[in-house]
């Protein structure tokens, strides 16, 4: 998608700002592949707002290079530039604007089903990364679309997931076809929302580019069933009782929260981990990571 010619960029970060918490757990998940100090050279492709970029470069103390072919998304990511570590760049995943054997870290969040050529971005990251770089890759994938918490609300995203989202297989064999060898492939769970309320208001503001493809009669007629479920549910969440976690590893309190149980799945050692939050109410959206080096 060419962001230039939507009005995604302009809602992008009210829609899909992550809180610290959040972006401390990408960066744990990141930091956990990678030794101390190893990490100096960062590319974040695809790095859009640079919602990752900064956070990348105070969490390694490392020089950042967002490349992003969208000027709209690369103004926005300029307008918030703290320090001098991080620096924006035009440019495609397919052709990288940067030198060979130049970053020990290629990071890329929710970019993959915007390739073009993803076989071609691969051999790219291939070529700019040092040896033994890793390849820290968030996407929504296939396998996920069921997880995401406004489908129930937004039945017609279903057709443009399947239609733009790849099995994590195909992400997998994209890589390794590219010379990349897989470290780990697994779901973090985040929460983008304390309350129903406050996910409808990021919806509301149009960040995500898969509900931008849908009629906006049809996206209204969503927000709406969404609002409506939000006046209920966190209305009942306020006067409920807490969160309880069964042995199953499956969260709720009864009937009324079961709809926003949320599931983690840390297998860094390949153990699924099955963990329950609960301390709050979570409109989670899994997303895969994958993890590779070469
Ligand atoms: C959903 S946004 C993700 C932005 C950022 N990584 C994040 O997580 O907030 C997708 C971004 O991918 C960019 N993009 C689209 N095609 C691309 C390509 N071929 N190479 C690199 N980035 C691309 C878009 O311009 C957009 O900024």
């Amino acid at each position: 998608m060419d962001y230039d010619s939507t009005t995604i960029p302009a809602g992008y970060d009210l829609a899909r700002r992550h809180t610290p918490e959040v972006l401390d757990l990408w960066m744990e998940a990141v930091a956990s592949f990678a030794g101390e100090g190893c990490i100096r050279a960062v590319l974040d492709l695809g790095c859009g707002t640079g919602r990752f970029s900064e956070v990348l470069a105070s969490r390694f103390a490392a020089d950042v290079v967002g490349v992003d072919p969208s000027a709209k998304m690369l103004e926005q990511a300029r307008a918030k530039t703290h320090g001098s570590r991080v620096r924006y760049v035009r440019g495609r995943g397919e052709e990288i604007p940067l030198r060979s054997h130049s970053a020990d870290l290629v990071f890329m969040s929710m970019v993959f089903h915007h390739f073009k050529n993803p076989a071609l971005v691969a051999r790219e990251c291939g070529r700019i990364l040092r040896d033994r770089g890793l390849i820290f890759l968030r996407a929504g994938t296939l396998e996920q679309i069921s997880s995401y918490p406004y489908v129930p609300f937004f039945p017609g995203s279903v057709p443009v997931m399947e239609r733009i989202l790849v099995a994590n297989q195909v992400v997998i064999e994209t890589f390794e076809s590219a010379g990349l060898r897989t470290m780990e492939v697994g779901v973090l769970v985040q929460q983008v929302a304390s309350t129903y309320a406050s996910y409808a208001d990021r919806i509301a503001a149009g960040g995500d580019s898969v509900l931008a493809e849908l009629d906006p009669l049809e996206f209204e007629a969503g927000l709406k069933a969404l609002r409506a479920h939000a006046a209920r549910i966190d209305k009942a969440r306020e006067n409920g009782p807490g969160f309880e976690v069964d042995d199953c590893g499956v969260c709720g309190n009864g009937n009324v929260f079961s709809d926003v149980c949320d599931l983690v799945l840390l297998n860094k050692n390949r153990d699924a981990l099955d963990r329950c939050v609960t301390d709050s109410v979570d409109h989670s959206a899994c997303t895969n990571c994958h993890v590779l080096t070469k």
